[in-house]
């Protein structure tokens, strides 16, 4: 094999159906759609994202429904035909989920009246019909009739009001209304009426006020002269418009949304710099709550308004991405700009294209990388004009940094005119990673409220001070009275640490592992006086029966007893609803005082005036100087503190000196992780997306990376060079690359990893996985069980949740012993004897060789089948005795692990009959909650207990929602707070467009006349 040998895919018809076939026209939708309903849990876990190890592919139900609801709306026109009616319905109700046309009133009849005085309210609800609000619940038609509201609220002359609605006689053109009293014989597809009436809502003359209309043409001339400006930038232009290049109504939004008036001298500085101006990569790094977030917000506002490019923004945790849709999808409906979510099993591939509209694309890292996959493989990276990473410094975390890695490397060798900008509060080696992106750094020690560290040792208070000769100044001796019992049992004098600033102010408390969690907010309560108990009573009491609701009547005991003094434990053993109601209870005060892991250091922004560390340990191991660094940084509330402080527990001074004096770890490249498999995955997804065809391109593509300039540190047997050989050539052997060929053909046997390597981000990086799925898949061919489900829920339990549940024996051994014969023998086919659990059971050794994974996936495949059946969290915990959190994540990383499944055996044509099963699968796994529910939960932060209450509330459908008045929402849905309402209201509305979009998108493909239709 030369150097300069050609690799080519070979993709062979015969087995593998081609990549334009999977996205046909016959069965688009299906394949496009995200996977929702199911809300994915927040991810805790402590390195990984559990929820996004698997997470991919699109619903299938969704889709289906709404196909479904296209057929409805079908057979409703035959009916009309053959009634000769003529009605005129807008047919954005079909997105509304109601396609009784006849049913619907006219439009005059339910005029919906409107605050205005809430102008984001009013330019939200610009662009729906009124029609949606036929059915809305009874509270908001009350809202919209109430003539003292609507005296108040809605004035009748259109010139001076913005009605949030067209009339629907209004946006019927003449065409469509003479069409209308043609012979009923003459009747119009499906698609027809939705293009007809698309094109007929472009085209109406909206009844914006003309004040609004103003205020667009301010927008629209401020953008222009900015994106003029842009164009003639010069090094010296540092002042580029009214609001760094942007429209003065986007500084409005961010007083208004955000509440920040001014911005930081830094961040100003950072804007104004010429790196940012000229477009060139960048890295900031700034300490924790610096406000580093606001200017990669403002750049990507830039990127989508002025120079009307498409933009990603990488975060690392899927409760993250989640805010930030929620956040900005205000801004998104304000501003004219697509949001759209790429976490857990959200998230198209490729995207749907906005029909001139930009996107803003929210990911976390695993999602970020199919997306730019997707976007390379469909030739559209260039329409991505900048990519935003937030916590750069995980690219030397594990498997996710090697996805990272990936992820900036591709964009780097095959996008040039894309911008990548990174931050970090905790970055060591800025400049290997500066090499890498071939960007410029800023750096800035500025932080909004002072931090002060201490650290604690016996009953004396020192201060961290670098400067000092031992880095320790002392402070003060610690108060408190406690009896010899007391003593015994705080030994760390937890109890006077937070005593001295709850319940006026609040507190976190980082422990070492969960259960220490719990049992140090138990410990806790047991010595706080009642009168904490009398603070904020009445709202403690709401959120108990907020727990209690989200749990069907189950109430955690430690939450139970601690929540009335204003405590919780936060870690991933709470349910993402569960996580959710703390997280905001402590936002708004209610609770006062957190103990958690250190995953709510990085996972979300719940600052605290004093955050104590209760020892310097991560489960068994010592803590990282960056991991110390985003715990301490929690402390300090920007706009409420006036300083916030950190006190670490220690037992021994000496160690602790490089924990708070010592440079931060450097971030080292991960391609190289589990044997060089980050590697291999590379090489072989660059020859997938055919973005190098030779060995010279691969080694050009692999002097990219950042493991290329951490080479000396991290490739220390094997030169680089050797490395990517030797993989080419494992690739050679595994895919059997006929090596005497002098091109490299890739055959079909590596056509499975490779549609999981770019579709599956997941996957990208355990080939192995691969494998197994391929031989498991194989046997279940032999040998499909179907009097159960049992083995199809085996097959489709992910591979790497078995490192996080070990099976308890007799648990086991019990779940067994109910298993139907068929079952039992299915067991023993895979590999699971009765006779081997039971022995286990009565703790035995057994000796012989049995895969461990086998057992503890059958296990896991157990506890599925029981939640599949049950559908009760809490009873499926209590009787596998595992936290709930993890069964949730469970359940969801299964849902689309099926997901994932099903599309690769789609890709093998021997896998056929797998597809329908597969199918059901992932319905019954994504949607293990009431399907009424689950058009409400495809709204970003939507969990099922708030899906609930909104349903209730009569708000049953997303066009519900996303035509709601949110003052309504928030005054009939309990406890719902006002910003809520209008982040449900936003992101729904943004969820409509995308839905609309996509159906648009299907439209065109639809109707589009074939190419090649004139030679025929
Ligand atoms: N100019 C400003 N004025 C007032 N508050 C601001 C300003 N900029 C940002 N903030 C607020 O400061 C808080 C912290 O900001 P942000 O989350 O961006 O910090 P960060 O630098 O990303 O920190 P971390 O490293 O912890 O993620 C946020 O609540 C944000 O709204
Ligand atoms: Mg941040």
């Amino acid at each position: 094999m030369t150097m300069s040998a050609e690799i080519k895919v070979r993709r062979q018809s015969s087995r593998k159906r081609s990549r334009d076939r999977r996205i046909s026209h016959l069965t688009p939708a299906r394949k496009r759609t995200s996977a929702s309903g199911r809300q994915c849990p927040d991810n805790t876990g402590q390195i990984d994202d559990p929820e996004d190890l698997f997470g991919d592919y699109d619903s299938i139900v969704s889709d289906s429904s709404f196909l479904a609801k296209l057929d409805r709306v079908g057979q409703n026109m035959r009916q009309h035909d053959i009634d000769h009616t003529t009605s005129s319905r807008c047919p954005v109700i079909l997105l509304a989920g109601n396609p009784d046309f006849t049913s619907l009133k006219s439009s005059t009849d339910n005029c919906p009246k409107q605050s205005c005085d809430d102008s984001m309210t009013e330019s939200f609800l610009e662009g729906f019909t009124d029609d949606a609000f036929l059915d809305m619940p009874s509270s908001q038609l009350a809202f919209l009739q109430d003539p003292q509201t609507a005296d108040r609220n809605c004035c009748t002359d259109e010139d001076k009001t913005s009605m949030p609605m067209r009339h629907p006689e209004k946006s019927v053109s003449t065409e469509e209304r003479n069409e209308r009293h043609i012979a009923p014989k003459a009747r119009k597809s499906v698609s027809d009426h939705l293009k007809r009436a698309m094109m007929a809502n472009a085209a109406t003359p909206s009844s914006v006020s003309r004040t609004a209309v103003q205020k667009e043409a301010v927008v629209t001339e401020e953008i222009s002269v900015a994106m003029q400006a842009m164009e003639s930038v010069s090094m010296a232009t540092t002042d580029l418009g009214p609001f760094f290049g942007l429209p003065t109504k986007v500084k409005e939004l961010i007083c208004n949304l955000k509440g920040i008036k001014d911005l930081y001298e830094w961040q100003k500085t950072c804007l104004n710099l010429d790196s940012v101006q000229q477009r060139r990569n960048l890295i900031y790094s700034l300490p924790t709550s610096g406000g580093k977030t606001l200017v990669a917000e403002i750049l990507i506002l830039k990127e989508l308004l002025c120079r009307k490019k498409d933009a990603l923004f990488i975060l690392p945790y899927v409760s993250l991405v989640q805010e930030k849709v929620r956040g900005l999808a205000s801004f998104g409906l304000e501003l004219d700009f697509m949001v759209e979510e790429y976490a857990g099993s959200k998230g198209r591939f490729p995207p749907v294209k906005g029909r001139g509209k930009r996107s803003l694309y929210i990911a976390t890292i695993e999602k970020a990388h199919g997306l730019v996959n997707s976007l390379i493989e469909t030739n559209r990276l260039d329409n991505v004009g900048l990519v935003v990473v937030d916590e750069l410094h995980m690219l030397g975390d594990g498997s996710r940094g090697a996805i990272i890695e990936m992820t900036l490397a591709k964009v780097l060798y095959i996008s040039k005119s894309t911008q990548i900008i990174g931050m970090s509060a905790t970055l060591g080696n800025l400049q290997d990673i500066q090499k890498f992106l071939k960007a410029e750094s800023y750096t800035n020690d500025f932080r909004p409220v002072e931090l002060k560290e201490y650290v604690k040792l016996k009953d004396s208070i020192y201060e961290v001070d670098p400067k000092e000769e031992e880095c320790f100044r002392f402070s003060r001796v610690l108060n408190f009275k406690y009896s010899s019992a007391m003593q015994k049992i705080d030994q760390d004098h937890i109890v006077a640490l937070v005593t001295e600033v709850i319940p006026s102010q609040s507190c976190l408390v980082f422990c070492p592992t969960k259960k220490n969690c719990e049992n140090v907010a138990g410990m806790i309560c047991k010595y706080l006086k009642e009168d904490f108990i009398q603070h904020k009573q009445a709202e403690k009491a709401v959120l108990l029966g907020e727990l209690r609701s989200s749990g069907n009547g189950c109430l955690c005991p430690v939450l139970k007893k601690t929540v009335p003094y204003g405590l919780a434990y936060h870690h991933s053993g709470l349910t993402s609803e569960e996580r959710k109601l703390v997280e905001e209870a402590y936002s708004a005060g209610v609770l006062c005082l957190l103990t958690c892991t250190s995953t709510l250091a990085a996972g979300i922004n719940l600052p605290a005036r004093r955050v104590i560390l209760r020892s310097p340990y991560v489960a068994a191991d010592f803590l990282k100087r960056s991991q110390y660094k985003q715990m301490v940084g929690r402390a300090g509330r920007a706009g409420i503190d006036t300083h916030g402080e950190s006190i670490l527990i220690l037992q021994d001074k000496d160690k602790v000196l490089k924990l708070v004096s010592a440079p931060m770890e450097i971030c080292k490249s991960n391609l190289m992780h589990s044997d060089g498999k980050g590697v291999l995955s590379l090489i072989l997804s660059v020859i997938g997306l055919n973005i190098t065809n030779s060995l010279e391109q691969i080694r050009d593509f692999m002097s990219g990376t950042l493991l290329s300039v951490q080479e000396k540190q991290v490739c220390l047997e094997r030169s680089l060079w050797e490395v990517t050989q030797e993989c080419v050539e494992l690739l050679k052997e595994k895919g059997e690359l006929l090596s005497n060929s002098p091109e490299l053909v890739l055959i079909s046997f590596l056509l499975p990893y490779k549609e999981i390597v770019h579709s599956n981000p997941f996957k990208s990086l355990d080939l192995t996985y691969c494998d197994l799925l391929y031989r498991d898949l194989s046997k279940g061919l032999e040998s499909l069980m179907l009097n159960s489900f049992l083995h199809l829920i085996y097959l489709v339990t992910p591979y790497d949740m078995v490192s996080q549940c070990k099976p308890d024996w007799m648990v086991y051994f019990r779940q067994f012993t109910l298993l139907s014969a068929a079952e039992q023998k299915m067991c023993a086919a895979v590999g699971v004897s009765e006779s081997f659990v039971a022995r286990k059971a009565a703790g035995q050794n057994v000796k012989k060789n049995v895969d461990q994974v086998v057992v503890s996936r059958l296990y896991l495949a157990l506890v599925l089948q029981s939640l599949l059946k049950e559908t009760d969290l809490w009873s499926v915990a209590d009787r596998f005795q595992l936290s709930r959190g993890l069964i949730q994540t469970l359940l969801s990383s299964s849902s689309v692990f099926c997901s994932c499944v099903l599309h690769f055996t789609e890709e093998l044509e021997e896998f056929w009959p797998f597809k329908a099963l597969l199918t059901e699968l992932t319905r019954r796994l994504t949607y293990c909650v009431q399907a009424e529910l689950i058009p409400l939960m495809e709204v970003a932060g939507v969990m099922e207990r708030r899906a609930k209450q909104l349903y209730n509330a009569g708000y049953k459908t997303l066009a519900h929602l996303a035509n709601a008045d949110p003052n309504v929402l928030a005054k009939t849905v309990e406890n719902l707070f006002k910003k809520q309402a209008n982040q449900i209201v936003a992101s729904a509305k943004m969820l409509l467009n995308e839905k609309a979009d996509a159906l648009q998108e299907e439209m065109d493909d639809l109707l589009m006349m074939p190419l090649d239709l004139l030679s025929l």
